[in-house]
C-alpha cells in the first residue's frame, strides 16, 4: 500500500515534468545569433526590457512591423540597429568577462552605463570623438 503511494507520487511527479518540458516550445525564438538558443521566454523578455531602457526606445527601434498584421516581427533582421545592438550586446558581455569577472551573477556594465537612455551616449564635446585625439 506504502509502496503504491509513493510509486503513484513519483509517477504523477514525472508526468508532470513531462508535461510542463513538452508545453515550452523548443523553436520558440528563430533567429538568436547571441543569446542562447534555449533561453525562456521570460529570461529574454528581461533582457528585452533592459534595451528599452538602457536606451530609452520602444521595442520598435530595433523590430520592425510587419505590413499587413501590424506585428512587430522580432525574429527579421531588417533593421542596422537589431544588428547593432548584437554588436554591443558582445561587446557588454566581453568587457563584464575581462574586465569584472568578480561579479559573476550581475552584469557590472549593462547598456545603461554608457546610454543612460539614449539611443546615442552622450559626449562631452564632439570633438572629443575624434580618433586623432588619442
Ligand atoms: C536595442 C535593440 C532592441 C530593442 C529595443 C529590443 N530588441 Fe528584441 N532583439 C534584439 C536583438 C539584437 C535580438 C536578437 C538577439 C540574438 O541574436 O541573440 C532580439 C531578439 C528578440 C526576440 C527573439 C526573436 C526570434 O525569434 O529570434 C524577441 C521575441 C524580441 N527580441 C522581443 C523584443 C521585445 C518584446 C522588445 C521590447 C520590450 C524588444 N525585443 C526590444 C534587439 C532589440
Ligand atoms: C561601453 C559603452 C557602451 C555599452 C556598454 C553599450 N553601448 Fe551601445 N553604443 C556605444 C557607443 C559609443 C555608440 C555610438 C557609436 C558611434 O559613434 O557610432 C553606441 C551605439 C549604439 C547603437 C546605435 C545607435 C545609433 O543611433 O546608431 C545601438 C543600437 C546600441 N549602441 C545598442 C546598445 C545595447 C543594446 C547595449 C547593451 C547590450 C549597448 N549598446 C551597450 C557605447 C556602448
Amino acid at each position: 500500500m506504502r509502496i503504491s503511494k509513493i510509486f503513484l507520487t513519483a509517477s504523477l511527479l514525472l508526468t508532470a515534468t513531462i508535461v510542463t518540458v513538452a508545453a515550452i516550445p523548443q523553436d520558440e525564438f528563430k533567429n538568436l545569433q547571441v543569446l542562447p538558443k534555449n533561453i525562456s521566454a521570460k529570461e529574454l523578455d528581461k533582457i528585452m526590457e533592459g534595451f528599452n531602457e538602457g536606451l530609452g526606445v520602444g521595442c520598435n527601434y530595433c523590430h520592425t512591423k510587419n505590413v499587413t498584421t501590424k506585428d512587430l516581427e522580432f525574429d527579421k533582421d531588417s533593421k542596422p540597429e537589431k544588428e547593432m545592438a548584437r554588436k554591443m550586446m558582445l561587446l557588454t558581455n566581453d568587457i563584464n568577462k575581462k574586465y569584472f569577472p568578480e561579479s559573476k551573477d550581475i552584469q557590472a556594465v549593462t547598456c545603461y552605463t554608457c546610454h543612460h537612455g539614449n539611443p546615442m551616449p552622450a559626449t562631452d564635446s564632439a570633438d572629443f570623438r575624434r580618433k586623432s585625439d588619442y
